[in-house]
């Protein structure tokens, strides 16, 4: 059994900080070639280092049947006409599967499958839960003026890999057409 101390944490879903958990950040300078548009990208860094996601993480044990959680926050903003979004990731153990729970804003889950390249696009906004096979790359989208705040619960052995994707790419992407998303191929 855990020590009690470690079986309950406390997160505050305005802000997606979750109290003595281990905080990551993501600054655009982390995101090269993620976003279409590489004039706007460099002007954008040119212009400063901007953060555009952070990440809480809670991972109280890894057996082979624990959880881990974790709480992701996406500022508002845009590359050009592109959302803020995440590098996106499948995982490690491909079976992995997750829940996505939306916690505060609104936005969006890019889910392409590995093998076929088929690809959803399922909202993310409080009180929605979105299931996320295995085998299956996921990207977070801030669609909205607000942080997009968000929890996911994922086996322990999931690992994250992120070079999978980055190296083929997702082949939808989301754009702000006269103030609303809009889904295209690339
Ligand atoms: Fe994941």
């Amino acid at each position: 059994m855990l020590n009690p101390a470690d079986l309950l944490t406390s997160f505050d879903p305005e802000t997606g900080v979750i109290d003595g958990a281990l905080r990551s950040e993501r600054c655009l300078s982390d995101l090269r070639g993620i976003f279409h548009d590489a004039d706007a990208y460099a002007a954008a860094l040119a212009d400063g280092d901007p953060l555009v996601y952070y990440t809480y993480a809670v991972e109280p044990a890894d057996g082979p049947g624990d959880l881990y959680y974790a709480i992701g926050t996406i500022l508002p903003g845009r590359i050009g006409d592109e959302y803020y979004m995440t590098k996106g990731h499948l995982h490690t153990w491909r079976p992995a599967a997750e829940f996505y729970i939306g916690l505060r804003g609104s936005g969006l889950m890019l889910l392409e499958d590995e093998a076929t390249g088929e690809s959803h696009l399922v909202p993310l906004e409080p009180n929605g839960a979105v299931y996320v096979p295995g085998s299956t790359a996921h990207r977070t989208i801030n669609t909205g003026d607000e942080p997009l705040t968000y929890l996911g619960i994922y086996p322990a052995r999931a690992g994250h890999d992120y070079a999978a994707i980055a190296e083929r790419g997702f082949s939808t992407i989301v754009t702000c057409v006269d103030g609303r998303p809009v889904a295209r191929r690339v």
